[in-house]
């Protein structure tokens, strides 16, 4: 089973051959990030203009890397939701053309579910069940993963995501978008007590987080600095700031995994690049005798291999859509499918 994968949620333009859902025959990334960068943050509009700018060859450079002809592709799997919508349409409605034109089944795919089955090219052995802590620019979610397409929310940010706040704190301490690789540099050297953040804790739901506060806290922080004078240690804050976002993600989801009673934690999404929290999660799993899964750096980011993969599963548990398939810009992970 050939799946052609097209990933446009953001601002990577992204195309992918899959076979059998685990093998990657080709994954093709173009980032933009270069031209977002300039406005601090993803401009949406420019983000859709420059998918519409590359797709097209981009995809034919995946099919022309995985050494087949466009006649093999069996199934085309799209990101649907969530997104930007402009960015999101671009490759829906090329993805819909390409299934159309090649007469296979077009297969909806939610962009979180895509983070999470990183780990399953990442790491042939996995299977469900499984916790899952997907931490993306977009997205902070716990998932109790009890098979391929079965999924539920346990937790969640009740504000911003960890990516968000990683960008946030990186634009104030007049770092280029995206932060969380500047913060990251930026923190080697320093102290992860120089300054004392907030780990917010929120009523309700042990496994809910709140990252709002934290963002505020550095802002706060730079902006008095600014206008004291006062000069700030700007590695120790970044190096206070990781630790205090990976206080807040790591004890949740262990926790998590142990309550559920599953042997295996899996982290997901361009956040899990993060060297801070990968340390983090390693002394956790030890600790605690579990299995721990993060995907290599190349697989943290978005990109179509994930979308390929966890497209193959959703195709054989007999999802697929229509011509008439819309975009979305947030989707409940485990909604079914529009
Ligand atoms: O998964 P992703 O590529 O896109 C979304 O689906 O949102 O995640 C992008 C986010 C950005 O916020 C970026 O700053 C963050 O991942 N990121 C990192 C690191 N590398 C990327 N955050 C912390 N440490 C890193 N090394």
């Amino acid at each position: 089973m050939l799946i052609l994968a097209i990933e446009s949620s953001c601002d990577e333009t992204a195309a992918a051959v899959v076979r059998n859902g685990r093998e990657v025959l080709s994954n093709v990334v173009f980032s933009q990030a270069d031209m977002h960068a300039l406005y601090g943050g993803v401009v949406p509009e420019i983000a859709s203009r420059n998918h519409i700018t590359v797709i097209s060859r981009l995809t034919d450079s995946a099919v022309c890397q995985a050494g087949i002809s466009k006649s093999d592709i069996d199934a085309v799997a799209v990101t649907y939701a969530p997104g930007l919508i402009g960015a999101l349409l671009v490759g829906l409605n090329f993805a819909k053309g390409a299934a159309m034109a090649l007469g296979v089944p077009l297969i909806p795919v939610h962009h979180v579910r895509g983070h999470i089955a990183a780990n399953y090219i990442a790491y042939p052995e996995l299977e469900p069940p499984f916790v899952c802590l997907a931490i993306s620019g977009g997205n902070t979610m716990i998932v109790d993963v009890r098979g391929y397409t079965d999924m539920h929310v346990i937790g969640a940010t009740r504000d911003d995501a960890a990516g968000e706040c990683f960008d946030k704190a990186a634009r104030v301490l007049g770092l280029p978008y995206p932060g969380g690789k500047p913060m990251q540099d930026l923190a080697e050297g320093g102290s992860d007590t120089a300054y004392k953040l907030p780990r917010a804790h929120v009523d309700g739901n042990p496994y809910d987080m709140s990252f709002s506060g934290l963002k505020t806290a550095v802002v706060n922080l730079a902006h008095h600095a600014q206008q004291t004078g006062e000069e700030l240690d700007r590695p120790g804050l970044a190096a206070s700031f990781a630790a205090a976002v990976s206080d807040t993600l790591v004890p949740r989801a262990m926790r998590a995994v142990t309550a559920l009673g599953y042997d295996r934690i899996v982290v997901a999404g361009g956040v899990a690049a993060n060297k801070r929290i990968r340390a983090d999660f390693e002394a956790a799993a030890k600790a605690a005798g579990k299995q721990l899964f993060i995907p290599p750096l190349s697989l943290c980011g978005d990109n179509a291999a994930m979308i390929g993969c966890q497209g193959y599963y959703e195709l054989i548990s007999g999802v697929t859509a229509g011509s008439d398939l819309n975009a979305y810009a947030t989707m409940e992970l485990d909604a079914l499918e529009a």
